[in-house]
């Protein structure tokens, strides 16, 4: 069978980084040794953040900053969509190609306020969702984060039926406020995180291909479903991306480019200390078979997380994850990342603050 694949959303390959975290390895139990006290102050990072820290422009003098999710672009596919990739499990399945097209179109054409059109998924479709959702429920109760297994049971999903992205959205919005957006493919991480900021999750709806139920190069309906929506109806965790939705807003392109790295590693593959054992709150983990074995085989680094510290550079293309950063909990890590928002928020127009509910300085 082939490698489960360490699929992501939204996120696009960031240019290496110039620089990288300590060499040093740590496990989980020196992790538990590492200073937990409040996070450092936003000027006290300034010279180790990988953000310049000299006066930039303002961002909002050189692009508009959205005021509203109506204005975030939902457009811009940077890969994927109809066009697949000759190592595509369905590059050379005419028929699934028509069919994500025509899942695509339907996204393309929702509009804010409208419900999110229905999908009727095919037999083979079910199959699919149904055997990856089996295979995962198995590993949840020992290895997926308490809170995690709390908003699963809000979801009831069932392996014959492929949940609808309409009925998500509406448990998200009365638990967190965060709704869903449909998406025709790999977003923008500009779009996709400023989205995030109007606590909106772009979503695609279009299933992986059923001859390797176990593999997606890229992000597909059981991956968003499983993986990232039951952790968005956690109150905890929602704070936690919106800070990383909010920070985007008043990011220049290098302090993105940190912010992308800083999604992937916690909201994409985070884990989170449950009384010194590591478990899964990262998408990425939680809706991959393999990738979610791996973590619980403890043959990969745990890290803690400094959000203002470089970040090692993503890859997705090369097997599981070697490393791990940890939180302690996801009310420390939402407290970081709103230190880290701090230092950009004058980037951000009051106007564009109030709706994001972020306070005035
Ligand atoms: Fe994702």
């Amino acid at each position: 069978m082939a490698p489960v694949a360490a699929v992501v959303g939204a996120l696009s390959r960031p240019a290496p980084s110039a620089s990288r975290p300590s060499t040093s390895s740590r496990r989980a139990q020196q992790i538990r040794c590492v200073a937990t006290g409040p996070a450092r102050s936003a000027a006290a990072h300034q010279a180790a953040a990988p953000a310049p820290s000299a006066p930039a422009p303002s961002v909002a003098a050189t692009r508009r900053v959205p005021r509203s999710i109506e204005e975030v672009d939902n457009g811009a596919i940077l890969g994927f969509a109809a066009e697949l990739s000759e190592d595509h499990p369905g590059f050379y399945d005419a028929a699934y190609k028509q069919r994500r097209v025509d899942i695509c179109n339907l996204a393309r054409g929702h509009r804010i306020g409208e419900p999110i059109p229905r999908i009727e998924y095919l037999p083979e479709e079910v199959t699919t969702w149904g055997l990856v959702l089996g295979q995962l429920e198995a590993l949840f109760p020992q290895h997926a984060c308490k809170e995690f297994l709390h908003s699963l049971s809000l979801f009831d999903f069932r392996q014959d039926e492929v949940p609808q992205l309409e009925d998500l959205s509406r448990v998200l919005q009365r638990h967190t406020g965060f709704r869903i957006r449909p998406v025709a493919g790999l977003l923008h991480p500009r779009d996709f995180l400023n989205g995030l900021a109007f606590r909106t999750f772009h979503s695609t709806q279009y299933m992986r291909h059923a001859s390797k139920p176990n593999y997606t190069p890229e992000p597909d309906v059981v991956h968003e479903l499983i993986g990232h929506v039951p952790m968005l109806a956690d109150p905890a965790f929602a704070d936690l991306v919106h800070a990383i939705g909010v920070a985007s807003l008043g990011a220049d392109e290098q302090q993105l480019k940190h912010l992308v790295k800083l999604y992937w590693y916690t909201v994409e593959f985070g884990v989170v200390l449950e009384g010194g054992q590591p478990k899964a709150f990262g998408a990425g983990i939680l809706s991959s078979y393999g990738e979610l074995q791996h973590m619980a085989a403890g043959q990969a680094e745990l890290l803690p997380l400094d959000v203002f510290s470089p970040l090692p550079r993503i890859s997705y293309k090369d097997g599981y994850q070697p490393r791990y950063f940890v939180l302690q909990s996801f009310e420390e890590g939402a407290a970081q990342l709103k230190a880290y928002c701090r230092s950009m928020v004058h980037n951000i127009p009051d106007d564009v603050r109030a709706a994001v509910q972020l306070p005035l300085p």
